[in-house]
């Protein structure tokens, strides 16, 4: 329904929710899907742009047209999104990037002990690759969008994340009970940093992708 607008474009989405391992067999994960990335990819190809989709861990076939870069932490999807916006003219972060890691990789599977309590799980800071790129435009003009999900005070605790973030636009979902990990519909408001609210009536993930592209055309440089 929309034409080619993004012809000529080079974008970027992340997807899916990074997984921080403990040791061989066990990691700290989200329960992100990848769809709301995946709908962000397969609707900015069918709009012209040249798309690189970073995956994080997701069980999705890859979009026709699209390159794909599978990854698995937050350090890994840092390095492969900041290697693809390098000539990106849109970045849109719709990964889950855990906040996290453990600080301690064990080489070997960590063992339960008789009689013993187990260790406590110490854990660092992952970078906020959000922030970074949104600091750091590797090019003039680049748009750089950011999701987050909300329990309470949606837009309130929205602005204050984009601001924090830094970022041109910022989409805000309600997370609850059956909403949006996993399923096929989301409802959002996208906030941008010049003051605009743009809700986004509940519906197909498809739909949400294509208003944050109508969005980002505009802004383009
Ligand atoms: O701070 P919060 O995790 O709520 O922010 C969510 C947004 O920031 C998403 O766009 C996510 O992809 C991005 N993010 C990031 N690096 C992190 C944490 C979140 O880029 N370490």
């Amino acid at each position: 329904a929309t034409g080619p607008d993004l012809e000529g474009r080079h974008v970027v989405v992340s997807a899916g929710g990074t997984r921080e391992p403990l040791d061989p067999v066990r990691f700290l994960g989200n329960r992100s899907s990848g769809k709301q990335g995946y709908a962000l990819a397969r609707t900015a190809a069918a709009r012209g742009a040249r798309v690189t989709l970073i995956a994080a861990n997701t069980a999705l076939p890859d979009p026709a047209g699209v390159d794909v870069v599978p990854v698995g932490t937050a350090v890994q999807l840092r390095e492969a999104v900041l290697k693809a916006a390098a000539d990106a003219d849109a970045v849109v972060m719709a990964a889950a990037v855990a906040d996290f890691r453990p600080a301690a990789y064990a080489a070997g599977k960590i063992k339960k002990k008789d009689g013993q309590d187990p260790d406590p799980i110490v854990l660092v800071r992952n970078p906020d690759i959000l922030a970074e790129i949104s600091a750091e435009r590797a090019r003039p003009g680049q748009v750089v969008v950011g999701f987050a999900a909300e329990t309470d005070d949606v837009l309130a605790n929205g602005r204050a994340k984009l601001a924090r973030k830094g970022c041109d636009l910022l989409v805000v979902n309600e997370v609850g009970e059956r909403r949006t990990f996993g399923s096929e519909e989301n409802e959002a408001v996208v906030l941008g940093a010049d003051g605009s609210e743009t809700p986004v009536p509940y519906g197909p993930k498809e739909a949400l992708a294509d208003t944050v592209w109508d969005l980002v055309v505009p802004r383009l440089g």
